[in-house]
C-alpha cells in the first residue's frame, strides 16, 4: 500500500468492499490530520487517523456500502482528490484548516455529484474567530462539529440515509 496522500491514484489506506455494486463512501481528510493523535487533546481527543478511518468504515460497511479513505497535506492534491471521487455515492470531508479559507476546495467540492458531509472533531464555533467561517458550508448537505469519532458515524448515517431515501439534501447553490 503506498503512503497515504502523496499521490490521489494510489490505493486508499482504508478500503473495504462488499460486492462491487455496493455504494461508495469516499472520506477525505486534509491537512495536519494525519497527525490526530498528536495534536491538542482537549480539541481532538487522542484518536489517531487509521482508528478514525477504521470507525468510519465500520460504520459504513454496516449499512453494505464500501468505503475509501484518503489524507494530504496537499490542497492541489485534496482538490485532486475530490475530483476522482466526485461520482461516489457521498464524500465526507475533513478539510482540517482550509475549511476556513480554500476557495478551490469548495469549488471542488461543488462538482461532488452525491451528498457532502462537513465534519470536524472539534467544535470549530467555540474555538478563535477565524474557526467559526466554513467557506465549504454551502455546498455540504450534512455538516457535524465537536462531537469527535461519534460526529463521524452519524454524518456516515445521514449520508446513507439522503442517498438511501432518493432525497440528495439541501440542492447546492447554483444547482
Ligand atoms: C478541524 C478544525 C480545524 O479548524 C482545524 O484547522 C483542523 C481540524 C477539526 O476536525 O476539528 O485541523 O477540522
Amino acid at each position: 500500500m503506498s503512503e497515504r496522500g502523496t499521490d490521489p491514484t494510489s490505493e486508499p489506506s482504508e478500503s473495504t468492499g462488499e460486492t462491487p455494486d455496493s455504494r461508495l463512501l469516499v472520506v477525505l481528510h486534509g491537512v495536519n490530520l494525519g497527525l490526530l493523535g498528536e495534536r491538542p487533546v482537549i480539541h481532538y481527543g487522542r484518536v489517531t487517523l487509521p482508528e478514525l478511518e477504521a470507525i468510519v468504515c465500520e460504520e459504513a460497511r454496516a449499512h453494505g456500502w464500501r468505503c475509501e479513505c484518503h489524507q494530504t497535506d496537499h490542497e492541489g492534491e485534496f482538490v485532486q482528490l475530490v475530483h476522482a471521487g466526485r461520482h461516489a455515492d457521498a464524500l465526507l470531508v475533513n478539510p482540517g484548516a482550509w475549511t476556513h479559507y480554500s476557495y478551490a476546495i469548495r469549488d471542488a467540492l461543488e462538482l461532488v455529484t452525491g451528498p457532502v458531509a462537513e465534519v470536524h472533531l472539534s467544535d470549530i464555533e467555540g474555538r478563535e474567530d477565524w474557526r467559526r467561517v466554513s467557506v465549504v458550508a454551502d455546498v455540504a448537505s450534512v455538516r457535524m462539529a465537536g462531537r469527535g469519532p461519534d460526529g463521524y458515524r452519524e454524518a456516515v448515517r445521514a449520508l446513507v440515509e439522503l442517498v438511501e431515501s432518493g432525497d440528495a439534501g439541501t440542492p447546492k447553490e447554483g444547482s
